[in-house]
């Protein structure tokens, strides 16, 4: 059911979130989802501790910058020392975090044998002690993200739901799948069960909800909200439709204009944030696809703006979006010059 979601000392008036994406969820990311969509919190990217303590500020900025018109915030730590995560702990809340995660699940090789993200499933005791260094060091709610055992050799589920209960998290984040499994293999909704079943705390299940049908089996695991992660990349208005779909209420999403519109605010603010317009792009080029999803020439807008350099370029693709669902010019490099 959507309902409000009470975690800790707050309350959030529904229990649909937006997840963390490396590489997307920033402060413009985060503040479209807001308007769009009002979801209980959105999240940032996974921040290293490191960077939280050792960066300088203005690379800080693109990880810790909250927006004055963007909804509640939890902010995504990734560590494996307790006294660097109390620290980094203490220094988000000051940043105005809503909420702090732990991140338990990244397989990336890089992350995993520093022994964070998914390598501290297979560390109960390091994983009470970090959990204990965050709710020690902040009053706002604390959480673990996880990838669950799948079935496979680790058999850690049992454990960290012991562990997560123990140590006394405020709430737990379940992706429905083990740290090897890629998107192919479906999410896994029994053992998101599993630990709804075995823990007081609220769970949040994740894992391939992009429309109502994938959103009613998520529910129905029990689980107190869902966390949509791949899915809102470019459709900022995807929660607020979900919430419309299941009360079966009218929706209508933005037309294939304004959408180019919204790319472009995208692509705006993050040159703003990271203060470097080429960087903003590079980033946008990742984000065609999902912003041209309902394009009849998604593939030739994807080659447009994967060719172009600055956002005045950005902005002359998208302007050719029209209202027949296509983007208008077969743009190359070699026509920038061109009216
Ligand atoms: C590009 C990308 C970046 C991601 N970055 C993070 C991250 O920084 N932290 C995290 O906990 N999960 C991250 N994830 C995992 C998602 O938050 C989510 O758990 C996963 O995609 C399953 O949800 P979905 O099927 O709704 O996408 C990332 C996933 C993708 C595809």
């Amino acid at each position: 059911m959507i309902k409000p979601l009470a975690l800790k000392n707050k309350l959030f008036p529904t229990n649909l979130i937006q997840g963390p994406l490396a590489g997307v969820s920033t402060a413009p990311f985060r503040r479209l989802t807001w308007r769009y969509s009002q979801p209980a919190f959105s999240c940032t990217e996974m921040i290293s501790c490191k960077t939280i303590l050792h960066q300088s500020k203005q690379l800080l900025e693109r990880f810790v910058k909250k927006d004055p018109q963007e909804g509640p915030v939890c902010f995504q730590l990734s560590s494996n020392h307790p006294l660097e995560l109390a620290e980094a702990t203490k220094r988000v809340t000051d940043y105005g975090a809503d909420l702090i995660d732990l991140n338990c699940g990244c397989p990336v090789k890089k992350i995993r044998s520093k022994g964070a993200g998914s390598s501290l499933l297979s560390q109960p005791s390091k994983l009470s002690q970090l959990i204990c260094a965050m709710k020690q060091n902040t009053s706002v709610p604390i959480s673990i993200k996880i990838r669950v055992d799948g079935g496979s050799d680790e058999k850690y589920n049992q454990e960290i739901a012991k562990v997560v209960s123990d140590a006394g998290a405020d709430f737990l984040i379940v992706h429905g799948r083990h740290w090897t499994e890629h998107y192919e293999t479906p999410c896994r909704y029994d053992e998101i069960r599993f630990f709804v079943e075995q823990l007081t705390i609220p769970v949040i299940g994740n894992g391939d909800v992009a429309c109502v049908d994938s959103l009613k089996k998520m529910l129905a695991t029990g689980c107190a909200g869902v966390m949509i992660g791949r899915a809102g990349v470019g459709q900022p208005w995807l929660i607020k439709k979900l919430m419309a779909d299941i009360k079966q209420e009218p929706f209508s999403i933005p037309s294939m204009k304004e959408i180019g519109l919204i790319f472009m605010e995208h692509a705006t603010q993050l040159a703003d944030l990271l203060g470097n317009e080429k960087f903003a792009i590079l980033q946008m080029r990742k984000l065609a696809k999902y912003y041209g999803r309902g394009l009849k020439n998604r593939m030739e807008f994807c080659a447009a703006v994967n060719s172009c350099e600055n956002l005045n370029q950005l902005k002359y693709i998208v302007e050719t979006i029209n209202e027949d669902k296509d983007y208008a010019i077969q743009q190359t490099r070699s026509s920038w010059h061109s009216p």
